[in-house]
């Protein structure tokens, strides 16, 4: 969706600091390789339920390659000494018609202030828009602050086919 493809918008963290919302788009892989630098293994392994080193091209390629339909990526870009740096995502894949999963990942030195809740916002607001009905996540049970924020978006805890993984499920009005 051409409109999607361009989504831009200034927000807000918790003390005031400008953020910018955008779409991902083709030329930020260096920037988001530098990201995924920038995030603890714990942080990784919550994102992608495996200790992840580093990404294969295959996997960048899917990252990076977004038709802004059926996948779906924000990144979340912040001013750092005047450069702008890439913080954090999120991202909805449509896994069956009108359904969407979404996932986030934040930088460690930027969680807890806010970015989560705002890149939630913002893919809320394409998911209904895109007339999608329902959003589903899997989180591990222990991460308080995933569960925390998608419980302040309305998620419900769903069926825990296994005890590893907790499923959530937000449905749009
Ligand atoms: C989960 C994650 C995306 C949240 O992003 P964030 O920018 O830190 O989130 P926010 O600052 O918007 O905080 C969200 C809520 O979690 C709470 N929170 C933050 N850290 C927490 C913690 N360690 N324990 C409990 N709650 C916590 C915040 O207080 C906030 O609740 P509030 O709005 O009621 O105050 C981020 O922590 C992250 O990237 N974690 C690693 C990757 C991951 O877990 N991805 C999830 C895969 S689905």
């Amino acid at each position: 969706m051409a409109e999607t493809a361009d989504y831009s918008v200034a927000d807000h963290l918790r003390d005031g600091r400008t953020i910018k919302i955008r779409a991902l788009c083709p030329d930020d892989r260096a920037d988001m390789l530098a990201a995924i630098a920038r995030t603890s293994m714990q942080s990784l392994q919550r994102r992608f339920f495996a200790p992840k080193k580093g990404f294969s091209e295959s996997e960048m390629a899917f990252f990076l390659d977004i038709d802004f339909e059926s996948h779906v990526a924000l990144v979340a870009q912040i001013d750092e000494a005047g450069r702008p740096a890439i913080v954090g995502g999120g991202r909805y894949i449509v896994v069956q018609p009108g359904r969407a999963e979404i996932a986030f990942v934040v930088i460690d030195a930027y969680q807890g202030q806010g970015i989560g809740t705002i890149l939630m916002r913002h893919l809320a607001i394409l998911a209904r828009h895109a007339g999608l009905k329902e959003l589903i996540a899997e989180v591990l049970p222990e991460n308080n602050a995933m569960l925390k924020l998608f419980k302040k978006f309305g998620f419900k805890t769903t069926s825990q086919s296994s005890s590893q993984v907790t499923h959530l499920v937000l449905r749009l009005p």
